[in-house]
């Protein structure tokens, strides 16, 4: 579904991502940890398409098609969804009109908003004065108008309430649900994989993919226990389940 293949990207002048490679399966969920700053969002950003990432070299490919040289609306358009971070206010826009511009229809607008609490934003511009929370929900909201065959989410649950996470990640598991989904999510803390069965586990690390198992959970419990710098010196080589101690399971 998704194949990026050594990967050299450069935000003004300066080289972020070397000789990144990975490749998502229609139905798998992938899982991007790493420290900050190491170009999570960067990679997610070059996928999406977004104009300040350049590509030095490589190329990345979308159910075969070479994209690297898309605009984000074309990758868009092709079925590649993202969550931003850091999402941008646009003054003067309705998140009712942008939601419709996703691609839903008039009656399913308010259909979804309902789903995601989120009615009573519909006629605010797009993420003016939203809280950090709302942003996510809001940036969710338009993916699922958008229903992309490939999910992007950067950071999902982050500033996210307690209560809400189970809503943004029951939210994100609808849009990635059916078989030929692909999903890339990056996460700190690890609390949208209650919600979003993950199937493997990558650490970006000093530019680098390393420690790539198919136990998100598991590494992700290494990297609490034993920091990233552990997990790339290949001591998380997970073959149990955390949870019941057998060899993995697929939790
Ligand atoms: N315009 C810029 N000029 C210089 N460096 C930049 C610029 N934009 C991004 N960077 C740098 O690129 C690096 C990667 O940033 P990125 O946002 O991809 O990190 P991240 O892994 O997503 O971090 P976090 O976990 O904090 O979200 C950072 O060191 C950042 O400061
Ligand atoms: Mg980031």
């Amino acid at each position: 579904m998704l194949k990026i293949e050594n990967l050299t990207v450069q935000v003004h002048g300066k080289i972020i991502l070397q000789n990144i490679s990975l490749h998502i399966a229609p139905g798998e969920t992938h899982v991007l940890f790493g420290p900050n700053g190491t170009g999570k969002s960067t990679l997610l950003g070059t996928i999406m398409g977004f104009e300040r990432y350049k590509v030095l070299e490589g190329k990345i490919y979308f159910k075969g098609q070479d994209i690297t040289n898309l605009t984000c609306d074309q990758r868009a358009k092709l079925g590649i969804g993202m969550m931003i971070q850091r999402p941008p206010t646009i003054r003067g826009l309705s998140l009712r009109k942008m939601v419709e511009v996703c691609g839903a229809k008039l009656d399913e607008v308010e259909q979804l908003a309902g789903q995601l609490g989120m009615t009573n934003f519909l006629d605010r511009s797009v993420n003016d004065g939203f809280s950090g929370g709302e942003l996510k929900r809001a940036e969710l909201l338009q993916l699922m108008a958008q229903k992309p065959e490939m999910l992007l989410l950067d950071e999902p649950e982050s500033g996210v309430d307690v209560e809400n996470i189970a809503l943004v990640g029951k939210a994100a598991n609808a849009i990635i649900g059916k078989q030929s989904h692909g999903a890339l999510i990056i996460t700190h803390l690890g609390h949208i994989l209650q919600y979003v069965p993950a199937t493997h586990a990558h650490i970006l690390y000093q530019g680098k993919i390393t420690c790539q198992q198919e136990a998100p959970l598991e590494v992700l419990r290494c990297i609490e226990k034993s920091g990233y710098s552990a997990c790339v010196a290949g001591q998380c080589v997970i073959d149990k389940c955390a949870s019941c101690g057998n060899k993995l399971c697929g939790r």
